[in-house]
């Protein structure tokens, strides 16, 4: 049996693996801080207070001590600044934080082609202009670094005491030479990083080191177990889906939205914000558009109004009228296609009598819309795709499917353990580096559970027309 363990954004999941088939699954939420406009931030020691939390947990339910290797899973891009005793300096800045703006227009000046070499043009989300941004701005935490990691890493140093990383999370940090597959000086230098300070990068399914007699007695592991490096959550979720060859696709719906497409070779689009990443599996990359706000605004909308997220998507199930107003759903800015910080999310058409459900079918809209713009982005690459996967909360909901299945006009497929994706896809890294399984069984799709498949809805097509005008018309205002 193995382990995966996913450090997400609103949560750490755990889950137990035979392989290919989850035998138990535990987690525990996690809080967001952002002291002031633009900023998202997560103290490290709270990923592993909760990875310890959500393991007593899973220990109930099934015998750790059975557990023959362990994957790491988590969000992408976080900085994580440690000290000479690998101690956290700072809260972690994360993926969703926009404090970098001016960071990422001086890099894009001083390394005009950095695009074809990171895969990404730079924006805020990523690691490299954070450490610019504390150069410039707490030059009494910047001078006391010693190490960078990425968020699952930081528990995977608590976990065995090294110092490492997976090629797709090194990927989203911008000092990965992406086609070489290794860290790139010259963008180390260009942000002020001394690549002795980036942890050694080695393939997903690389034994990375093994549970410590500390981290044994925390988590309930026994001592000497191996771990895996892992990766990014979105290199993981697609291997939960066996998204590992050209042609293989999927959709996450979680706190962030993805579009990810698998390949055999490296194919920078810069332009579109389309990401071209090395993946966690050796001699694959792949290509996504990465959404800054996922499902996310579905379960914010619910906050406001009080309502569970299932009941908002209920309420949006009830009414489909031509006066469901336009929501765009830019909580946190957004990165793919538009690669814009500065927005930010607005309604538009409410009328004295717009209803609650009317509210709430717009959120559910403007994540559709989303995938269609991201589709949009993506030019030919989907033509060949004739379906894509879809993990992550939001894969839940009927509603969401179907709509994103006619905005994208691909087939939507639910598959089992869609809500675990990442922690599962890092449990099969694990039974990978243990030998139980092969790079290519890591290509094999679970089975499908339910199909959305487009529909004629001339109505939402003016609808996504609207909402692409819209961003049009605000996104110089603000
Ligand atoms: C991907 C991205 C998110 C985060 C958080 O580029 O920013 O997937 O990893 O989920």
């Amino acid at each position: 049996m193995y382990a995966g363990i996913d450090i997400g954004t609103s949560a750490v999941k755990v889950v137990c693996a035979d392989g290919m088939r989850i035998l138990a699954a535990a987690s525990v939420d996690l809080d967001t801080s952002s002291p002031k406009p633009g900023w998202s931030e997560q103290h490290p020691d709270i990923w592993w207070q909760a990875t310890c939390d959500a393991l007593r947990q899973l220990g109930g339910k099934i015998n750790l001590s059975d557990v023959k290797a362990i994957g790491l899973s988590g969000q992408m891009h976080g900085a994580v600044l440690l000290d000479k005793d690998q101690r956290p300096i700072r809260p972690a800045i994360l993926w969703n934080d926009s404090r970098a703006t001016s960071a990422c227009d001086q890099l894009h000046e001083a390394m005009p082609d950095i695009g074809q070499i990171a895969g990404v043009l730079p924006l805020p989300g990523f690691t490299a202009p954070k450490i610019m941004w504390l150069k410039q701005n707490e030059p009494e935490n910047y001078n006391r670094i010693s190490s960078i990691l990425l968020p699952k890493d930081y528990v995977g140093l608590r976990l065995h005491g090294e110092l490492a990383t997976d090629t797709s999370d090194a990927a989203g940090t911008l000092w990965l030479d992406q086609a070489e597959r290794a860290w790139s000086d010259t963008v180390a230098a260009a942000t002020g990083v001394n690549t002795s300070w980036l942890p050694h990068v080695v393939d997903g399914h690389d034994i990375v080191g093994t549970i410590t007699p500390q981290s044994a007695a925390d988590t309930g592991f026994r001592v000497g177990v191996p771990i895996v490096a892992g990766g990014g959550d979105a290199a993981t979720g697609a291997v939960s889906l066996g998204a590992a060859e050209p042609g293989r696709g999927f959709i996450s719906l979680g706190t962030s939205g993805q579009l990810f497409v698998a390949g055999r070779a490296y194919k920078p689009n810069p332009e579109r914000y389309v990401h071209a990443f090395a993946h966690t599996l050796p001699d694959r990359w792949y290509q996504m558009a990465a959404m800054l706000n996922g499902a996310r605004p579905i379960s914010w909308i619910g906050g406001q109004l009080d309502l569970p997220a299932a009941e908002v998507v209920a309420l949006a199930e009830t009414v489909n009228t031509d006066r469901v107003p336009i929501f765009l759903p830019y909580l946190t800015g957004e990165r793919s296609p538009h690669g814009d910080p500065h927005i930010r999310a607005c309604f538009f058409g409410l009328e004295d009598a717009t209803t609650r459900a009317e509210i709430c079918r717009s959120v559910v809209e403007a994540v559709a819309f989303c995938f269609a713009d991201a589709a949009e982005s993506f030019g030919d690459t989907l033509s060949n795709l004739s379906e894509l996967a879809a993990i992550g909360g939001g894969s839940r909901s009927d509603l969401l499917l179907s709509l994103i299945a006619t905005v994208t006009e691909k087939s939507i497929i639910r598959s089992n353990g869609a809500d675990s994706g990442p922690a599962m896809g890092s449990a099969k890294l694990a039974a990978c580096g243990d030998g139980a399984l092969g790079i290519a069984d890591l290509g094999v799709q679970p089975p499908k559970k339910a199909a959305f498949e487009p529909e004629a809805m001339p109505a939402l097509f003016e609808r996504l027309h609207k909402f692409r005008s819209l961003y049009q018309t605000i996104r110089t205002e603000v």
